[in-house]
């Protein structure tokens, strides 16, 4: 391999479905930091060690590259000359930057006047066809997987299996760098792709470390190449969190009229609903809700004390590890894993909606700015 990283696909060939041949689709996605948090662990008084697995930073700001670079990759192979997406803002991002670069069509749903900004630009300005429906994203889905079936376009949300084998990575990558699979893995969870590829992740993974045979991962189902040589040394617990007025895991049942700030997981009809719980199951994790406040109230403390900006959805991650670490639900001396899943660029305007921090105007003269500054001098 050479010095110069190319992208998800490349690093871990061995593990995803492409050939010597295949023409790779990339933008050099992955290889995302996994910081060790050291202000907020403090503040929990508890003896826990956080990381935050800062997906913000992969090309176009969020998770969903992982999984794009795979199925455009595989629909360039497959011959397609066009993608198709439902989305709260960040797969159609994606769709719409790896289309540009494969040279081929985009098209893209999205809910009227409910994706955040930044994402909305960066569809635009890719060039995809932005197609705003008057609904949510549950109609918008429904309406690709109806449309598919009339027009030559590929699907690449999350129920294109390829988009789950490229964000499996993410799990590669964690294990890699921690040298053993977290204690917990925290998740913000909207359709439920993201927790499952990382549950298939580290299950590959294990089976590949594990030195004993006992029994299959129910999930590999026959794909994994490693199913048949040994099961699992280590697997995080996966615990996914949902947005309170967008929680269909809690409610046990989906959720016909989803809201709350976090627009990224505004979803009420999960695709992967079967598949999550079965990662529940497995891994001994569970789901749990948090208020739009809580998740704002993290982003901000992100933001503030530890230097790390991501968009509202991906701190849910976070506020739900702090209550369950709170409430003793996550043990002392555990290692914690939470994924940030998107850039807080992507949304500015909730940002600034909810910063606290002083702005002031001056005149642009030495005594206003000194005053302005001796002012908010911290003690
Ligand atoms: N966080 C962010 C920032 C997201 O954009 C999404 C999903 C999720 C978390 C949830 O991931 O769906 O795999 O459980 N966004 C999709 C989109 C729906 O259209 O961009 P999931």
């Amino acid at each position: 391999m050479s010095a110069r990283y190319t992208g998800l696909i490349e690093r871990y060939r061995d593990r995803l479905p492409v050939s010597d041949d295949t023409r790779l689709i990339s933008l050099g996605e992955g290889n995302t930091p996994l910081i060790k948090l050291n202000y907020i662990p403090k503040l929990t008084g508890k003896d826990v060690e956080i990381f935050v697995k800062y997906e913000g930073l992969n090309p176009t700001g969020s998770f969903k590259d992982r999984g794009m670079t795979m199925a455009v990759t595989k629909a360039v192979e497959e011959g397609s000359k066009a993608i198709i997406c439902a989305s709260t803002g960040n797969t159609s991002a994606a769709a719409a930057a790896y289309a540009a670069r494969a040279g081929i069509a985009a098209f893209v749903l999205i809910p009227d006047g409910k994706i955040a900004l930044g994402k909305l630009a960066q569809g635009m300005m890719h060039g995809a066809t932005v197609i705003q429906i008057k609904g949510n994203f549950d109609d918008g889905m429904q309406l690709v997987k109806e449309v598919a079936e009339h027009a030559p376009v590929t699907i690449v949300n999350s129920i294109n299996p390829y988009r789950l084998q490229g964000q499996k990575t993410a799990a590669f990558e964690i294990v890699e760098e921690l040298g053993e699979a977290p204690d917990y893995h925290c998740l913000p969870v909207g359709n439920a792709g993201n927790i499952t590829a990382h549950w298939i992740g580290y299950s590959e993974y294990a089976c590949q470390l594990g030195d004993t045979v006992t029994e299959a991962c129910a999930l590999c189902e026959g794909e994994c190449q490693y199913t048949n040589v040994v099961v699992c040394s280590k697997r995080p617990k996966m615990v996914g969190y949902q947005a309170a007025g967008s929680a269909p895991f809690m409610r046990g049942e989906m959720v016909d009229n989803p809201e709350t700030v976090a627009t990224a997981i505004r979803i009420g009809h999960p695709q992967s609903w079967d598949r999550a719980w079965k990662v529940k199951e497995e891994s001994g994790g569970w789901f749990d809700e948090c208020t739009d406040e809580a998740i704002l109230a993290a982003q901000k403390l992100l933001a503030e004390k530890e230097g790390v900006f991501c968009e509202p959805a991906s701190a849910t991650s976070l506020a739900g590890a702090l209550a369950d670490i709170e409430s003793g639900k996550i043990p002392e001396g555990s290692k914690i894993v939470c994924t940030l899943t998107g850039h807080g660029l992507k949304d500015p305007d909730t940002a600034i909606k909810q910063s606290t921090a002083p702005m002031v105007t001056v005149d642009a003269t030495l005594d206003a700015v000194r005053n302005a500054i001796l002012s908010n001098m911290p003690d």
